[in-house]
Formats: structure tokens, C-alpha cells, sequence
């Protein structure tokens, strides 16, 4: 059964370890992840984008595909579905469908109306037994078609969306979605440690935890972070593997173009890829 990420969340917080959120993209992507998991016991959040919940044929398909699997895996570990960056529209419509989790991604908005709607959501969420993530200072980078800027959150706005009632908080930290660049300043801890001041308990979110350097990551996490989005590397780990699959024309030998065949390199890519950042954030063994 799905869960909020609430309780894992509080946990990973007061043991000083983080929560992978890892998004999925299709059927091998959320085997790959809830397997991995179940055998690390570690907890885990399923992240989808509205982009890759349109893909996967909408939320009600990616909410039967996900309860499906928990039960025929016999996965045992807690996990949460979470709507990642989702707008108002999309928040409603994951509740909607059988999310535990949703992200209301109100950073674009001014302040007032982010806190307007977010206050609603988060009345919502606590009725339906739901976590719900807020923004504040938008993750740079492009993800699905929404661009930031990579800013760093003003503090008080964390403390003044945090106190609304959401479970965990992302604040932009100077961390950018998909791959860093060459000049990229690195996280800015003197912020991060300033917004935990202001949110004491509250579960803070790395997004961006692509190619975020191991010893950035254990500093975010020693300063309050306890749950690290994942995305792109995922996607380039299946696609270098599937690639050689390829390039050594294994999809010519025998049966080697049969789906099954060839996504298989690229499914176990995603294996080792969650397992070495279950490893790093400290949620092996959690469950
Ligand atoms: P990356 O694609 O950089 O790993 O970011 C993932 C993310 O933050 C999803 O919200």
C-alpha cells in the first residue's frame, strides 16, 4: 500500500540520513526503483513529472501500475507516489487519482498567492491522510518544459510557506535541474543553514541531485535535507547502457531485439544508479 512520505521523511530528519525521490518514466523505470528498494530496505519515493504522468497515460495509469506492483513484487518497504512540481490543476488531479504525495510547485507565483494556494492543498492533503511538498526560489535549470533560475530561497518565505502546514519544504539553494555545468557555484550552504534555522523540524528537498558531488550531498544532509530528487541520472545511466547494448549489435543477435531483451541492460543501469545514491543518502537499512 502507497504511503504519505511523511513519517519516512520525519525519520530520515531526526536520523540525519535522506530519502531518495527517484521519477519514474514508464514500467521498467518504477520495477527497476521498487526493487531496489525492497533489497536495500530502504524507503522510497516514485517521483512524476506532469510530463511523464501525461506519458504514462495519466495518473490513474501510473497509480494502478504502482499499486499493481507493490502487491505481485511483495514489496514490504514504505512508498510514496509524489506529483513532482506539480501545478495547481495537476496537485487536484493526482488527490484525485491515489497519489500519497503531491509537490505544489507555487515558486513562479508572488508570495501571497503561493501561500493562497498552498494553504488550500495543504487542507486537502491533511484531510486525505497526504503529504504535500512546497517550493520556495525556483530549482534552475529546465525540467518538463519549466525553466528556473536557480535562486537562492529567501528564508523567511521558507519559514512563512512552512508554517502553512506542508510536510517538507524545497528551497532553491543554487542547485539546478539535470546535468551541472563546468562554472556551476556549488550549493550554497550559508542558505541552506539559514532556512533550517527559520524551519527547525521541517523535512528539507534537495532537488537537482543529479551530479550534486558526494561530500555537497553529506554536508546538505548534516544541514537538514532529508529527501534528494533524482532524475537525469537515471536516464543516463539507461541510455549509456542501452546504447552498448546496441552498439555490440546485440539487438541482432538472436532474440535480441525482443523489448524485453533489449530494455534489460538499460532497467539494470537504473538498479545500480538508485542503489549507489540509496547508499550515499544514508536510507539503506531504514525501511
Ligand atoms: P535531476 O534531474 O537533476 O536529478 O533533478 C531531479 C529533480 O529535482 C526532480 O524534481
Amino acid at each position: 500500500m502507497l504511503v504519505s512520505a511523511e513519517e519516512m521523511l520525519t525519520k530520515a530528519k531526526a536520523g540525519k540520513y535522506a530519502v531518495g525521490q527517484f521519477n519514474i518514466n514508464n514500467l521498467e523505470w518504477t520495477k527497476a526503483i521498487l526493487l531496489t528498494a525492497e533489497e536495500l530496505k530502504s524507503p522510497v519515493i516514485l517521483g512524476v513529472s506532469e510530463g511523464a504522468g501525461k506519458y504514462m497515460c495519466g495518473y490513474k495509469t501510473v497509480v494502478g501500475m504502482v499499486n499493481g506492483m507493490l502487491e505481485e513484487l511483495n514489496i514490504t518497504v514504505p512508498v510514496a507516489l509524489h506529483l513532482d512540481h506539480g501545478s495547481y490543476e495537476g496537485a487536484k488531479a493526482c488527490i484525485e487519482a491515489g497519489f500519497s504525495s503531491i509537490m505544489f510547485d507555487g515558486s513562479h507565483y508572488p508570495i501571497e498567492e503561493n501561500v493562497a494556494k498552498t494553504k488550500e492543498l495543504v487542507a486537502i492533503c491533511k484531510d486525505k491522510g497526504m503529504s504535500i511538498e512546497a517550493e520556495v526560489g525556483s530549482i534552475g535549470g529546465e525540467e518538463d518544459g519549466v525553466v528556473g533560475a536557480g535562486e537562492c530561497a529567501d528564508p523567511d518565505e521558507c519559514k512563512m510557506i512552512a508554517d502553512l502546514g506542508v510536510t517538507m519544504l524545497a528551497a532553491g539553494i543554487g542547485n539546478i535541474h539535470g546535468k551541472y555545468p563546468e562554472n556551476w557555484a556549488g550549493l550554497s550552504f550559508e542558505t541552506l543553514d539559514a532556512v533550517q534555522q527559520k524551519t527547525g523540524t521541517m523535512p528539507l528537498v534537495l532537488h537537482g541531485g543529479t551530479g550534486i558531488p558526494a561530500d555537497m550531498i553529506q554536508k546538505a544532509i548534516s544541514l537538514g535535507v532529508s529527501k534528494i530528487n533524482v532524475n537525469t541520472e537515471c536516464q543516463l545511466s539507461f541510455q549509456e547502457a542501452t546504447r552498448k547494448y546496441i552498439e555490440e549489435g546485440k539487438d541482432l543477435e538472436g532474440k535480441g531485439f525482443d523489448p524485453r531483451k533489449l530494455l534489460a541492460p538499460g532497467t539494470e543501469a537504473i538498479k545500480k544508479t538508485v542503489k549507489e545514491k540509496m547508499e550515499l543518502f544514508g536510507s539503506v537499512g531504514k525501511a
